[in-house]
């Protein structure tokens, strides 16, 4: 049997492909994901190695929805129990799917955390403060900024200005105070980006090397 040397880029790139076809929304939810929480891991001066394994993560974060039922995924109005219970299984999921590749077991635990919070309050696991992996605190941050600063059905989009006031009634308790106070001092720079990304679009392309990765905006 010939054995063929696996490219990690490769494997990333077929694994957002599959992502994107799944589900575009998440898709470019997390492609915007990925962009704050690299610019937020920039500011704080983390290793190149690090931001890589974090930029990978971000794209990846939402993965285990996967298994989750679309009529769950795109239900109109709240959930009951049992469907909640379900739609937190993602990050469990997430992390079983890409733990069974060594090359993507610390990606995989990152995943895994992405849902904590910083009072214990979170899931899957409730793990408290710098319990939580780093990069799960930074992908949590970003996702929340994605979420308050997108349209919804049900209300329209906020600024980073009021994203930042109402996200810095809950620091502490759920996000990590080092991750926003270094959020807060790019906030403007954050905004910028996702205006320009939510203008022009993500336009799809391929993993072709490291520098890619840390280099990933690509628009239309
Ligand atoms: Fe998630």
């Amino acid at each position: 049997m010939i054995k063929q040397q696996v490219n990690t880029h490769e494997v990333i790139d077929i694994i957002v492909n599959i992502l994107d076809a799944r589900d575009p929304n998440t898709s470019v939810h997390s492609w915007r994901v990925a962009e704050v929480s690299g610019m937020i891991a920039e500011a704080m001066q983390l290793p190149e190695k690090e931001k890589g394994i974090l930029h990978t993560a971000a794209h990846l974060h939402d993965i285990g929805k996967i298994g989750i039922s679309d009529k769950i995924l795109n239900k109109p109005g709240s959930l009951t129990a049992e469907e909640n219970e379900q739609i937190q299984a993602h990050p469990r999921i997430g992390c079983n799917i890409l733990g069974r590749l060594p090359m993507f077991r610390e990606i995989s635990m990152i995943v895994l955390y992405h849902h904590e919070r910083f009072d214990g309050l979170g899931y899957p696991e409730g793990l408290t403060g710098e319990n939580i992996p780093l990069a799960s605190r930074i992908i949590s941050t970003a996702d929340t900024i994605d979420a308050i600063t997108a349209d919804r059905p049900y209300r329209k989009a906020k600024s980073a200005e009021e994203c930042f006031l109402e996200m810095e009634l809950h620091t502490g308790s759920q996000f990590c105070p080092t991750v926003i106070s270094y959020a807060t001092m790019i906030k403007d720079d954050i905004e910028g980006v996702l205006n320009e990304l939510k203008i022009k679009g993500i336009k799809h392309y391929a993993f072709v090397g490291h520098e890619e990765l840390m280099h990933s905006r690509r628009l239309i």
